[in-house]
């Protein structure tokens, strides 16, 4: 029982966290505006990217990518403070917070459930439980955007990479493989519309375009 509570504990902390959606309030703080009327429609930073330039994309990647970061941290904060304390594995409960700060992005309690495509968090928590497969899904994900400049491609391919790489290599921990695929799947899900356009050849290309 005590073991469901700290899970469901951090789940929870993890989602609201998660929710606070850097894009949508950096339109509306900054620019009394909402990312999500524009573009793509997408709550994230190329989205942000094309509709009000690089300032306001940077403070996005940023804070998208900070809030994976502190859902993790708190975890491993708890566990230190409370090292004699019986809990459960600590592993299996960064996963959690991992997978529910994802969720909170891309569907905030706060923003009508309309959030992101859940990109930067995904890979920055995997970076933070696995750099081997986080840092090898970035650049090569880096890579492929870089050279065919759509961001949507590189994320999309990106998802498979981390989950194959995840399969492959991390056998022995269920978990985080579980974990990778849950997250690939969500990636691969919340890019349906770009998958279509993509295939259409109608994707917006990486770069700035008038509201
Ligand atoms: O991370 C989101 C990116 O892959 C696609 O964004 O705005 O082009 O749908 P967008």
């Amino acid at each position: 029982m005590t073991d469901f509570l700290i899970y469901f504990a951090f789940s929870v902390i993890s989602y609201l966290l998660g929710s606070i959606n850097t894009g949508i309030l950096v339109s509306k703080i900054l620019y009394n505006d909402d990312v999500r009327n524009y573009g793509s429609h997408n709550a994230g930073a190329t989205n942000i990217l094309r509709t009000y330039g690089k300032k306001a994309a940077a403070i996005t990647v940023l804070g998208d990518a900070l809030k994976g970061v502190i859902a993790i941290l708190l975890v491993r904060l708890v566990y230190f403070c409370f090292k004699n304390a019986h809990l459960p594995d600590l592993r299996s409960v960064t996963y959690f917070a991992a997978f529910f700060a994802v969720l909170g992005h891309n569907f905030p309690v706060y923003f009508k459930f309309k959030g992101g495509k859940g990109v930067l968090t995904s890979i920055t928590v995997i970076i933070m439980l696995d750099p081997f497969v986080g840092l090898a899904t970035l650049v090569i994900s880096i890579l492929i955007m870089a050279a065919t400049k759509y961001v949507s491609l590189g994320s999309v391919m990106g998802a498979f990479i981390a989950a194959a790489l995840a399969v492959f290599f991390r056998t022995d921990d269920l978990g985080f493989v579980v974990l990778c695929v849950l997250l690939a799947g969500l990636i691969i899900y919340r890019h349906r519309g770009n998958i279509v356009r993509l295939a259409h050849g109608t994707e917006s290309k990486l770069g700035r375009r008038k509201r």
